[in-house]
């Protein structure tokens, strides 16, 4: 395996607390040293990576990612999904359980892993159903599912309605020592609608999502994880309330945390004018008020994660009336720059964005290993942050297109990503 000495860039790493230009020498797969440039870790035999004027963080984890494989390879496959993921500086992803057939047993899981490892890109762990076919009706196998190696449970895409189901899959999943990762929609609340409720869906004629959607399930989950002391994970926030109640559920020790996705940072309802199908998503783009609570969320810690709850659609399945299209938008290759726009704006520093992207999702979902510290895994990102470029999803390595964001210029791209020691991404 190659020897690498990373040097020149500034490494901004929240596990260790290093903040400043360093030398990174990697062997055998792992961080060997970590030392000033002053210091010796120069090495003969090793490649230099130049990454003078650029950062150096541990490697980026989406924990919220669709690869549709198995079911659905036209929008998107383990293979393309993980590409995109390492193109857009991601080392590890979550990938949910909504394929088919559904991640709801240990043949679906291994198939993954197996398809993962086949692809040898980045690291995916896989996200197990909560209920035997997203029907909310009976639990899945956690047993089976963890050993084969799911590291949380959702059935993200669906809400749990049954708020008993809900209550025994946490027993069950904090027995196991799995997350339960929470998709929070009052289906009788959100019935029919197809974007945000408000002045905008009522101008475009379009049935609204009311934001207690939302909010109301992640107070239900709040409470039956209060009632379990079950680790909940809420999936992808958007709206005011739910960061109120999230922020309330910390403050009173409760194994709670959240993620929020860079559309919901970057975008309002206002996307929807037109009708862009691309903007259609569940849950929907909200006000410009939610959007401001979501970043304050961000900023005080009671959103600890960004995800990108990437979600390829085909043209079959978005080229269609607004009612009728699908929800989702694809996220991997547009993650970092929209995220760094938080950094832009003042409302986190760059070391909390690592935090978000990095050292928190790591730290819910249990992995260890993680940070630039000599004998671990060298899974690392390298950004530059000057990079500027205009979106073009038709040269994503997704193999969808559905991104509201084509066009946009935006500022800071990976340039490198690297996953136990090698390179599966290289724009040096
Ligand atoms: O918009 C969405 N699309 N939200 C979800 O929760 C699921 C996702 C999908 O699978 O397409």
């Amino acid at each position: 395996m190659s020897k690498y000495l990373i040097k020149g860039g500034r490494v901004v790493d929240p596990e260790t607390g290093i903040d400043g230009v360093m030398e990174i020498l990697i062997e055998d797969g792992k961080i060997a040293a970590i030392a000033s440039a002053k210091s010796k870790t120069e090495n003969r035999k090793s490649k230099i990576i130049d990454a003078s004027g650029k950062i150096v963080t541990p490697g980026l984890i989406d924990m919220h990612v669709h690869l549709r494989e198995p079911g659905h390879e036209y929008k998107e496959t383990i293979e393309t999904g993980c590409l995109a993921a390492a193109h857009g500086g991601f080392t590890a992803i979550c990938c949910m359980a909504n394929t088919v057939p559904v991640n709801d047993n240990q043949s679906v899981t291994t198939y993954i892993l197996d398809k993962a490892k086949t692809a040898g890109t980045v690291r995916v762990y896989p996200v197990a159903a909560i209920s035997r076919g997203l029907r909310g009706e009976s639990l899945a196998e956690y047993g089976e599912l963890k050993a084969a190696g799911a590291v949380a449970v959702s059935d993200d895409g669906n809400p749990v309605m049954n708020a008993h189901l809900m209550r025994r899959a946490m027993e069950y999943a904090k027995g196991f020592g799995l997350l339960v990762i929470s998709h929070c929609e009052d289906r009788n609340l959100s019935a029919g609608g197809v974007m945000n409720e408000g002045i905008v869906s009522a101008r475009l004629g379009l049935a609204g999502i009311p934001a207690a959607a939302e909010s109301i399930m992640v107070a239900r989950d709040i409470v039956l994880s209060e009632l379990t002391g079950a680790p909940l994970h809420i999936a992808h926030v958007s709206t005011e309330c739910s960061v109120r109640l999230i922020r309330d559920a910390k403050e009173r020790g409760l194994p709670v945390t959240a993620e929020t996705a860079p559309h919901y940072f970057s975008l309002t309802e206002e996307a929807v004018m037109g009708y862009d199908t691309n903007a259609k998503v569940y849950p929907p783009l909200r006000t410009a008020r939610d959007r401001e609570a979501v970043c304050k969320g961000l900023a005080d810690g009671t959103i600890d994660v960004i995800a990108t709850d990437h979600a390829p659609h085909s043209s079959i399945e978005k080229d269609v009336e607004f009612d009728q299209a699908a929800s989702g938008m694809i996220g991997l290759e547009t993650s970092i720059p929209l995220s760094l726009k938080l950094v832009e704006r003042g409302v986190l520093s760059l070391r909390e964005l690592v935090v978000r992207m990095s050292a928190s999702p790591a730290r819910i979902l249990n992995l260890d290993a993680v940070g630039l510290r000599p004998g671990n895994p060298a899974d690392l990102t390298i950004i530059d942050l000057e990079k500027e470029f205009t979106v073009d999803s038709n040269q994503f390595c997704s193999k969808s297109r559905n991104t509201p964001f084509d066009g946009w210029k935006l500022k800071g791209k990976a340039v490198l990503t690297m996953v136990g020691g090698k390179i599966v991404f290289d724009a040096m």
